[in-house]
């Protein structure tokens, strides 16, 4: 049964509450906080996602600084592959950008997250799920909807709302408890995986003012980066990567690899003036290398073996799945409905893009597919062509015949009015 009362949390005791943990500053609050609001045990959940790019040995300090604030169990669950197949490739299949920039890196972790986060609860009984997202983005959306669409029945928490603090009063609460905190939570807030970084908070919220560079941590900047382009040769079958320059690599090798290299030129820092789901305009940062390098060369390859007319819907398409998917309805079946339609297209989409990367900047400067819509014996400028120009007499006056119509009539109705 669907439930549509609810304003905030029905009872004043839980007995056992599930958190999806990142060990943060706010979800490490949280884990205290839970337990001395509600009474409650609290278990813990960190999804990895392949945030670990910065530090492999972070889900173990994530797991002991749990159980440390008291956390019963704690769960650490890979979730790489999935996450790259079920949810990474068919971002890059829509050619994910939403409003033209944002490659979804966060909002394609969240229906995942949320969906995990029920399974472990139903297998630990709990009926009752946390999670640290605040009542002003899109992830509380992508997490609710998706979890109370797969358990109807469970309740989920949103301690940042309940208990309305601002991150200077959590900064306060965490020393008041000995949380510890690190030097970069107290600036900013981030959310990692193997798709994106995104940074918020702090200076971050002026939109007049560049963002500074201790707000990146993955990527160098284009200034530093080297004074050699790089080129990176990306196979594609069926509108999956497969293949990056002579090596055929399964999912997450090949996004690592692309990150790194990504990286290392400087390639994904976007500044965004979004507009989230709940009707904020808000300024966002991002670093997402891998996602532009990917989504550019699909999005490539995907012209060059489409007709026009595929092109021109699928665009349609692909921003009404983008958009759906950043509004946290992942669950809607709208969006498999529209994955038909995308997954029919991309059959064809198979072949090899080069991209160059110099100094921030991801460019496709070659693609080859033997599905390319492109026939160079057509195309050519040399007299050798097979495409017989005397057609054009007859072509142009016809595509061009309501046109001039309609300007011969415009122009006498304005003339009229003179
Ligand atoms: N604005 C982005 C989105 O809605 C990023 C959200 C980042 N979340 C965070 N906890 N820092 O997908």
């Amino acid at each position: 049964m669907i439930s549509l009362n609810d304003l905030g949390p029905r009872k004043k005791r839980y007995d056992k509450i599930l958190l999806m943990y990142s060990g943060g500053l706010d979800t490490s609050c949280m884990l205290q906080w839970l337990q001395e609001t509600y009474g409650a045990k609290v278990y813990t959940f960190t999804a990895d996602l392949g945030q670990e790019f910065a530090d492999p040995t972070r889900f173990k300090q994530i797991e002991e600084k749990a159980k440390k604030l008291g956390a019963i169990k704690h769960f650490t669950v890979d979730l790489k592959k999935i996450f790259v197949n079920n949810y990474i490739f068919p971002t890059l299949k829509a050619n994910g950008l939403y409003q033209g920039v944002y490659p979804l890196s966060t909002a394609v972790g969240r229906p995942l997250i949320a969906i995990e986060a029920v399974k472990i609860a139903k297998r630990e009984r709990i009926e009752v799920l946390a999670h640290g997202c605040t009542g002003k983005g899109n992830d509380q959306i992508r997490i609710n909807v998706t979890a109370q669409a797969h358990a109807p029945e469970m309740e989920v928490l949103q301690p940042l709302i309940e208990w309305n603090m601002g991150r200077d009063e959590e900064i306060k609460y965490a020393m008041q408890h000995n949380i510890p905190i690190s030097t970069q939570n107290k600036k900013y807030s981030t959310d990692e995986n193997l798709f994106g970084r995104s940074a918020e908070c702090d200076i971050l919220e002026r939109p007049e003012i560049e963002p500074p560079e201790d707000s990146k941590e993955w990527t160098i900047s284009p200034e530093n980066a080297p004074d050699k382009p790089e080129y990176l040769k990306i196979s594609f079958k069926e509108g999956i990567p497969v293949g990056l320059n002579d090596d055929v690599l399964k999912g997450v090798e090949l996004i690592k690899r692309v990150h790194d290299i990504g990286c290392n030129h400087g390639i994904g820092r976007i500044e965004h003036m979004e507009d989230r789901a709940i009707g904020l305009k808000s300024r966002e940062t991002y670093e997402v290398p891998a996602a532009l390098i990917l989504i550019k060369a699909h999005q490539d390859l995907e012209k060059y073996v489409c007709t026009k007319h595929e092109n021109s819907f699928k665009s349609i398409v692909d921003q009404r799945w983008t958009e759906l998917v950043y509004e946290g309805l992942w669950v809607d079946p709208l969006r498999e409905d529209l994955e038909a339609f995308i997954n029919e297209v991309n059959k064809k989409v198979n072949g090899t893009v080069t991209v160059k990367l110099f100094k921030g900047n991801a460019d496709v400067v070659a693609r080859e597919s033997a599905f390319g819509i492109y026939d160079l014996n057509l195309a050519t400028y040399e007299t050798k062509s097979s495409f017989n120009q005397k057609y054009s007499y007859g072509f142009i006056p016809l595509f061009g015949l309501q046109s001039r119509m309609g300007y011969i009539t415009k122009n006498k109705l304005k003339k009229e009015k003179e």
